[in-house]
């Protein structure tokens, strides 16, 4: 496996890539890896020649400057854990190679058609600018064939959807499903923050979303929302930011089913903010 650090050398060897006609295949990552990103880095590097994984702290989609501080970062275990994986090649630049001075101050400019206000934007000013920044950089210099999204955090890979579609990048997005410890909780890196005893009250999100589907289709949209926030809310230790109830392209909410529809919610367990979402199909 390969670590390349700059954007040069990584121009190179994607050059020699190329120049084979190999595949290439491309998780985007921020490092701090667990089982969730294994999953996608192992089916990139099943469907793909080569497997490129970016590992890469983006600044301009914190809008909490100590949130960015005290983000995880051990390169030498990441790149561990991505060698057993298949991963044949990790980019992790720094913001200072990676960003000129411009492009640090986020002038980058992208219609989102609302989907960056709505769910996680709305608590997050900034946030999707920055993802599409990145994103959108890391494709170009990385050309990719596939590029492998999980569906946990749902609204960014909508937003790139969007942005495939806009920007009109020729790479084959792949969504790929949420990878749930044993109990239900979704994997996350914020996992590592809870106690044994949040986890164990964490649980209760998952449970509650799928127990959530059985009430389809005689509680509307609207009403199913103020269920599934009562029931969460009801758990000592669980606190609700939002559920909302939305159409999985758009993103924007409904008041009536349609064949798919998307739940999206937000939970502080202790001071961790989780994520989680159901997908409802009629
Ligand atoms: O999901 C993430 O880890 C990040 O938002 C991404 C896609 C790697 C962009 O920095």
């Amino acid at each position: 496996m390969r670590i390349v650090k700059t954007i040069n050398e990584l121009n190179s060897l994607i050059n020699e890539i190329k120049s084979e006609s190999k595949t290439i295949g491309f998780v985007p990552t921020m490092g701090a890896l667990h089982n969730g990103h294994l999953t996608l880095v192992r089916q990139c590097a099943a469907e793909n020649d080569v497997c490129v994984v970016s590992i890469f702290v983006n600044p301009t989609q914190f809008n909490n400057k100590t949130d960015l501080e005290k983000y995880p970062r051990n390169l030498e275990k990441d790149a561990e854990m991505l060698e057993t994986a298949g991963c044949a090649c990790v980019f992790a630049p720094s913001a200072d190679d990676f960003y000129s001075a411009d492009e640090l101050n986020n002038t980058f400019d992208f219609d989102f058609g609302g989907m960056d206000k709505v769910m996680e934007g709305k608590f997050r000013p900034g946030h999707f600018n920055g993802v599409v920044q990145v994103v959108s950089k890391l494709f170009s210099l990385v050309q990719p064939d596939k590029a492998y999204f999980g569906k946990k955090d749902f609204q960014q890979l909508a937003i790139i959807h969007r942005m495939v579609r806009l920007m009109n990048f020729k790479i084959d997005i792949i969504d790929c499903p949420i990878v749930r410890e044993a109990s239900g909780l979704a994997m996350s890196s914020r996992n590592e923050r809870l106690s044994a005893a949040e986890r164990e009250i964490a649980v209760n999100i998952s449970r509650i979303l799928n127990e959530s589907r059985k009430l389809l289709p005689e509680k509307t949209p609207a009403e199913l929302i103020c269920w599934v926030t009562d029931e969460v809310n009801a758990i000592s230790g669980l606190e609700v930011e939002y559920f909302e109830i939305a159409d999985p392209v758009t993103l924007t909410t409904i008041d009536t089913w349609l064949p798919k529809s998307i739940g999206c919610i937000a939970v502080y367990c202790g001071d961790v903010r989780l994520i989680d979402n159901i997908e409802y199909c009629l």
